[in-house]
């Protein structure tokens, strides 16, 4: 199984944060925002990531993340030199995915809940046996987002959906529920991208690869449910909103959410020197401390 992190777009939407630096490394209290998409795919257990981004940014975040020996992973880069539509990542993927399943997250997407490696597990199963996975969240605002209309199934917890139609930011959404910024494909997703026309507005729409995969009957759906915490960082409030959040669990709880040093360590990616040495790299900083409180064995998980 692979894994993309799509960290690209014009980022205008937060000009002038963004003039000068990649909305990715903007911080989310106490780190850049690419640990947390970063995080997710790890807790997926997936260890070789390709991270798309411009031709400014990519070197930008390679100078950040490098190839990811620090996490016992194996990063690549690549350039999308326009953003046309998150359904170009697997085109532009395509030499990394060979014929392996992917998964896909957006570089300014938080997830976080217990609860959430399961539910990675089953969507990396699905992929395995064929099938692409989507996930659903409750929100207010519906005509923003790619929305999914579904009817409930037994599984999961009763987190299952059987998928109904999926839109991009409909004018009259059929739910309340919008498709997250985390996707789970089987081999061949470059092919099927590939097939995947310009909407209206000329983008290459991952809704429109979904609905592709839900004709052919092969889109499972999961919701995220109450206790889960999805944000889309990608405007002046929601950044605020994560930041509030991020600092909130870490104060509160006094530990920290998505360090990909903390997860690696803990999936035996890399050893005690390795996250010794990862939290030198961070000098005095309260990060730094709360990898070297996981080497004492004070966290466990
Ligand atoms: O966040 C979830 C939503 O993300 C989904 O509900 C929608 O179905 C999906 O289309 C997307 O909607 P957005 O309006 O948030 O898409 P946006 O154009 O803002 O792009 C999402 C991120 O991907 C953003 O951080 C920029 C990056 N991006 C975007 C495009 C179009 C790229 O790296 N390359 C691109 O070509």
């Amino acid at each position: 199984m692979k894994g993309i992190i799509l960290a690209g777009g014009a980022g205008t939407r937060l000009y002038p944060l963004t003039i000068v630096t990649s909305k990715q490394l903007l911080p989310v209290y106490d780190k850049p925002m690419i640990y947390y998409p970063l995080s997710t795919l790890m807790l997926g257990k997936i260890r070789e990531v390709l991270i798309i981004s411009t031709p400014e940014d990519t070197p930008r975040i390679r100078q950040l993340l490098g190839d990811g020996s620090q996490f016992g992973m194996e990063l690549s880069y690549a350039v999308q030199e326009k953003p046309e539509g998150l359904a170009q990542a697997f085109t532009i993927g395509r030499e990394f995915i060979g014929d392996s399943p992917c998964a896909m997250v957006l570089g300014d997407n938080i997830f976080y809940g217990n609860g959430l490696n399961a539910k990675l597990r089953a969507a990396r199963n699905a992929a395995e046996a064929g099938k692409a996975t989507i996930f659903g969240y409750y929100v207010e605002d519906p005509k923003r987002f790619g929305i999914m209309e579904f009817e409930k199934t037994d599984e999961d917890n009763g987190h299952g959906v059987r998928i109904l139609s999926v839109e991009e930011k409909p004018k009259e959404p059929k739910s309340n529920y919008a498709i997250v910024g985390l996707y789970f494909y089987p081999a061949g997703v470059s092919d099927m991208a590939a097939e995947v026309k310009p909407s209206a507005r000329g983008e290459l729409e991952i809704t429109t690869l979904n609905d592709m995969y839900l004709k052919q009957d092969r889109l499972n759906g999961q919701l995220l449910g109450r206790g889960f915490t999805w944000m889309d960082a990608g405007t002046f409030d929601s950044l605020q909103k994560a930041t509030d959040f991020v600092s909130m669990i870490e104060q509160y709880q006094g530990m920290t959410i998505s360090a990909p040093e903390e997860i690696a360590y803990h999936l035996g990616w890399i050893d005690a020197e390795g996250l010794r040495n990862a939290a030198a790299r961070y000098g005095k900083s309260p990060y730094g401390d709360r990898l070297l409180a996981v080497l004492e064995g004070k966290v466990v998980i």
